[in-house]
């Protein structure tokens, strides 16, 4: 998607072992910087792969599976041997434990590259990793279409915009392009369809701010909203769908997503508005037979005892909004169950929750 007048990826790689380079890089873009200062870093090693998943300069399921496949292969640049590739990978999926597509990805490159011998081992597992983000892309271009569908059947029953709700940021900036719940109202958007998005904040971290920052960028209306606005706004009949991502499903259609994610579903069951989720097919773990084995990453209390924002000097600026020794709690996500779920988009069409167990056959036909 375009910042300004470029386009940009939220990750690319600057140079590949493959090309005789010795010095391999991957460029990213800071998120913790954003939505005040849009500032890019270069990750050089093993360990500033790892800082910028579990700093969240990298955020996002799809990302953070894509920035630790890249660090397995900055690893094995420096150093290509078994012993290294069992530091790489358990440290990368010991980052952050709830999106299954990191540990997921970190599985790929090293299924791949684990046969071979050292000398090759890096160059493979960069073409992997390379191969995982255009796979992303692909994918995200998919769930676009399967969701414009749905919003186009929206559109056709009434006049005016559609009015859809989202969560947290599963936008461009969580994946590598097009973004998941954002790759439909992207291309709605882009096919001259009425919408307008009405963004959760998503306290603590405020990723719906960075949702913003995108939707800005590519001129679709939004209106941010405090987290608990939702409900009465579904209630009120301005919601006409919710779209939200996902950090993990289950075989039988639970969803793991950002914490509010689930209120967020009863408010819109309770008010018979449609509720979907946007994946791709990396986000899925067959191995869990519902949402109750997702592992629900809890963060550091400093993140509910501040916000990050300017002054209105222009100053950016942490504000403590709790004394230190108050006790806060942070779940970073929640679980949906499936039977409060509408739809779940898929890069091979829309499923009912109990009908995804298709989406797995599917992917063995492949
Ligand atoms: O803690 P984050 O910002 O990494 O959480 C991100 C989310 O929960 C997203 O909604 C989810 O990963 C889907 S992203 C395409």
């Amino acid at each position: 998607m375009k910042v300004g007048a470029q386009h940009y990826r939220s990750i690319w790689s600057t140079a590949s072992p493959m090309a005789g380079q010795a010095s391999p890089t991957v460029t990213i873009i800071d998120q913790t910087e954003l939505p005040h200062t849009f500032v890019t870093r270069e990750l050089a090693t093993l360990a500033d792969a790892a800082r910028a998943i579990s700093h969240m300069q990298v955020r996002g399921a799809p990302l953070i599976g894509i920035t630790a496949a890249y660090g397995v292969a900055l690893a094995l640049a420096a150093d290509a041997s078994d012993a290294n590739l069992d530091l790489a990978c358990r440290t990368l999926v010991a980052t952050r434990p709830t999106a299954v597509n990191l540990a997921w990805a970190v599985a790929r490159v090293e299924k791949a590259v684990r046969p071979l011998p050292s000398p090759s081992r890096a160059a493979v597992a960069w073409a992997v990793a390379s191969d995982l983000a255009e796979a992303d892309v692909t994918q995200n271009d998919a769930l676009g279409r399967h969701g414009l569908a749905l919003l186009q059947a929206l559109a056709d029953q009434k006049s005016g915009p559609i009015h859809i709700l989202t969560h947290c940021n599963a936008g461009w900036l969580a994946a590598v392009d097009w973004g998941t719940a954002l790759a439909p109202i992207y291309q709605a958007h882009d096919a001259g369809l009425a919408i307008h998005v009405w963004v959760d904040e998503t306290r603590p971290r405020s990723q719906g701010l960075l949702t913003s920052w995108e939707l800005a960028a590519h001129s679709v209306p939004h209106t941010v909203i405090a987290d608990n606005a939702g409900g009465h706004l579904m209630q009120t009949g301005q919601v006409d769908a919710c779209i939200v991502g996902a950090d993990r499903v289950a075989a039988n259609g639970d969803v793991a997503n950002k914490i509010g994610t689930y209120l967020k579903a009863l408010a819109a069951d309770d008010n018979g508005v449609p509720f979907y989720v946007s994946v791709p097919l990396p986000t899925f773990d067959w191995t869990l037979a519902d949402g109750r084995g997702i592992d629900i990453e809890e963060r550091d209390g400093s993140e509910v005892r501040r916000v990050r924002g300017k002054s209105a000097a222009g100053v950016l600026a942490d504000l403590y909004v709790l004394p230190p020794e108050r006790p806060v709690a942070n779940p970073g996500f929640d679980v949906t169950p499936a039977r409060l779920i509408t739809g779940i988009i898929t890069p091979h069409g829309t499923f009912a929750p109990s009908e995804i167990s298709q989406v797995a056959a599917l992917r063995e036909a492949a």
